[in-house]
């Protein structure tokens, strides 16, 4: 029942998609307190670098090699490299992955329904301090009804939009509510930095102190590019085969990786502005947007409003991303099982449901249990974030850099881009048109994809274990 492959809409279309799928809890939830617990300023520095150095190049390999085979994470990587049983295993690790962050994403997406719902009971009036706040948010994370209840209602939409398929479901909704939800964050950043102490909060996120850094902050950085651009998996190689030969995936790549990396500095600037001008901790762990931005909205006027608007677009922008990673093991059974579309979703959207069960309470019930003082949740997003991604993303690039090769992946890349990409890059830059021989964008590119992206997630891993 394989009928024709669904193409997005438009370029547009994909990028807003894309960056549906990469603006996420990644960026508003996530970001800020793990910058919090890791010094702030020097790790978003090694956070921006992973993202220039090392996630463009990614991002590209993986649109190529979507566009490229028109599959699904697994047939994308057997299609590409002749039936190679060895980069077959890559791909179901994508899937791997896939069940793995889905588990504890829809639990942290239940707690922001939940808070968009807490907001329209009007509970946020009631705190005055964050101290009330945070007491809040630890009794409802240990109410295993509250939370699991949340986590059903999250799968259970995801559900709903990727039935829709791709134009009618995730494009759509992603084009309407992407731009709502960036408009809202301006907001508050703008209104934190003018509240008192706010200062403290830009100076934490733009004043390196470099001390912090060590081979494991670096290891969270790292992972944390990948995850917030929701690489090293094969969700965006999945998208990337919706994409046409006519559009342009380094154009495209850019625009994406641009506003996940605005919003995610947007919402630091909203969350700690407003942490250091209530005098709170910045290393305060999972909860701390739903410890501090509550409170900040009790104090505003209209604030209430505020609150049930900004955890509606944080579900939402839960629900783009937790929809891209459904579909990734969704498109793998539809493309290789012949199974229909709605079985398959149902069926994988539930396990991920049951195994994120422990996760959701990891908080409550089964706060004490605990390997290597790390909750199930804590494991569930070390190995996905900083282990399965940053080793999936070296296994792309060594894919395209050293099995796929240099002339098939160029010219992947150069169908549907524009002249001054085959133009050479000083050159062009200073406005002259100079043909390229060798240091056309591509090629520069393939440089980072071949050598210098494998080599340094390399030298991470091996800095995070102690062995460097
Ligand atoms: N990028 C998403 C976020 O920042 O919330 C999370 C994510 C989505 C990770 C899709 C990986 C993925 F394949």
């Amino acid at each position: 029942m394989k009928g024709k492959r669904e193409n997005w809409g438009s370029s547009f279309g994909f990028i807003l998609a894309a960056a549906g799928s990469a603006v996420g809890l990644g960026n508003i939830w996530k970001f800020p307190y793990i910058a919090g617990e890791n010094g702030g300023a020097a790790f978003i520095v090694v956070y921006l670098i992973s993202i220039l150095l090392i996630g463009i190049p990614i991002f590209i390999s993986e649109l190529i090699i979507g566009r490229k085979s028109q599959l699904n994470v697994v047939g994308a990587y057997k299609k590409l490299s002749n039936n190679s049983p060895f980069w077959s295993i890559v791909g179901y690790m994508g899937i791997f992955t896939a069940f793995v962050i889905l588990s504890y994403y829809n639990v942290v997406a239940g707690w922001s329904i939940g808070y968009f719902f807490e907001g329209l009971k009007g509970t946020f009036n009631d705190f005055t301090t964050v101290e009330l706040a945070s007491n809040y948010f630890g009794n409802q994370t240990s109410s295993t009804f509250w939370i699991i209840s949340w986590q059903l209602i999250f799968v259970a939409l995801s559900v709903y939009v990727v039935f829709s398929g791709v134009r009618k479901g995730i494009e759509k909704y992603s084009k309407l509510l992407m731009p709502i939800l960036l408009i809202i964050l301006i907001f508050l950043a703008v209104w934190g930095s003018s509240l008192k102490g706010g200062s403290a909060g830009l100076a934490f996120l733009f004043k390196p102190n470099w001390g912090s850094i060590n081979g494991k902050v670096i290891l969270i950085a790292l992972g944390h590019a990948f995850f917030t651009l929701s690489l090293g998996m094969g969700a965006i190689i999945t998208y990337g085969s919706y994409f046409s030969k006519d559009d342009n995936i380094l154009t495209s790549a850019l625009w994406v990786v641009f506003l996940d990396t605005f919003i995610a500095i947007v919402a630091g600037i909203a969350i700690f502005t407003s942490v250091f001008s209530m005098g709170f901790n910045p290393a305060d762990g999972p909860g701390l947007i739903f410890n501090i931005l509550p409170t900040v909205f009790n104090k505003m006027p209209g604030g209430n409003i505020f609150g049930i608007l900004f955890f509606l677009l944080l579900s939402i922008a839960a629900l783009t991303s937790a929809v891209s990673l459904l579909e990734v093991i969704t498109s793998y059974f539809v493309d290789n099982k012949n199974y229909s579309r709605h079985r398959v979703v149902i069926i994988s959207a539930f396990i991920t449901f049951l195994i994120g069960i422990p996760s959701a309470m990891s908080f409550g019930l089964l706060k004490d249990y605990q390997i290597f003082q790390k909750s199930f949740f804590d494991i569930m997003d070390f190995l996905s974030a900083n282990i399965l991604l940053p080793g999936g993303g070296l296994l792309i690039a060594i894919f395209i850099g050293w099995k796929y090769g240099y002339k098939k992946s160029l010219d992947a890349l150069e169908s549907g881009s524009n002249e001054w990409f085959k133009s050479n890059i000083f050159f062009a830059f200073l406005g002259k048109k100079v043909p390229a021989k060798k240091l056309s964008i591509g090629n520069v590119w393939f440089i980072f994809i071949r050598f210098i992206a494998p080599v340094l997630i390399t030298l991470v891993f091996l800095k995070s274990i102690g062995i460097i």
